[in-house]
């Protein structure tokens, strides 16, 4: 049984008086990559911001590698080793390309880790752009650079939260591609998805999360990928998806 990287229990997050997050309770394994589910509106955000400590919760404990983390300051989970690919794509605007990635980089311990040369082998059109500053990119190629950011962190942990919204198909399979990457170096991370099938196809293990609930897990993402009726169920997916409460 590998260790654990990521522990939650019992997490509840609020926003003032508003109930968010009610009661989660969820594990990432070393080296695994688990998928995190839902409807828009359902706490997806919540959940990864909450781990990350951009949010605090209310209640509940969240273990990093054995240490309790919940109410620390992002900049110190962050330097522990957990790496944020925030949803919508954000970088540092009035930084170039080049140090956007500069001040992201870390050497790492993993055996195999990952260089600003490789990010660019991969997604070229950040070397095209590379003395630009980030926000003049367009949204698909600041989230490559998001992606690359936190590919450079070589952390234990890569959180990322719809890592494929609104890119072009031809971005979205790179974006796979370099998920299936962090999978085969042993890289444990989180994957927020409204691309059911997208995810399904690269996770190790899933979650769906309902009004701020895990109301559904499955060690099989590739049965539940083919379980059109439960998806339907769960997600809405072929539907018209729930307008958020
Ligand atoms: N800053 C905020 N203040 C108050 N309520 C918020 C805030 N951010 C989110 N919410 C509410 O919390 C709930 C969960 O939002 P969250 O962004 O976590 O959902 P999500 O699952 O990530 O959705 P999406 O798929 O659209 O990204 C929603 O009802 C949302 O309106
Ligand atoms: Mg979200």
């Amino acid at each position: 049984m590998p260790e654990s990287m990521l522990e939650l229990d019992d997490v509840h997050t609020y926003y003032g008086q508003s109930h968010v997050l009610q009661g989660i309770a969820l594990s990432v394994a070393e080296g695994e990559v688990l998928g995190v589910l839902g409807r828009n509106g359902m706490g997806k955000t919540t959940l990864i911001h909450t781990i990350s400590g951009l949010l605090r919760p209310r209640k509940g404990t969240i273990r990093f590698r054995g240490r309790g983390i919940e109410g620390r300051p992002a900049e110190r989970i962050s330097r522990a080793g957990m790496a944020l690919v925030p949803q919508g794509h954000r970088v540092f605007p009035s930084l170039t390309v080049k140090e956007n990635l500069k001040v992201a980089a870390r050497r790492g311990t993993g055996a195999q880790p990952w260089t600003t040369e490789e990010v660019v082998e991969r997604f070229p059109v950040l070397g095209e752009r590379w003395g630009l500053s980030a926000g003049l990119l367009s949204g698909g190629q600041q989230q490559m650079l998001a992606l690359g950011r936190a590919l450079v962190g070589n952390g234990h942990l890569v959180l990322l939260d719809e890592p494929t919204e609104g890119l072009d198909p031809q971005t979205v399979a790179k974006v796979g591609e370099v998920i299936d990457e962090l999978r085969r170096r042993g890289t444990a991370a989180i994957l927020v998805e409204q691309k059911v099938d997208f995810a399904l196809r690269r996770v190790d293990r899933a979650v769906v999360i309902g009004r701020g609930r895990v109301v559904h897990t499955t060690d099989a993402p590739e049965q539940l990928r083919t379980d059109a009726a439960t998806l339907r169920e769960l997600l809405a997916v072929g539907g018209v998806a729930a307008p958020a409460a």
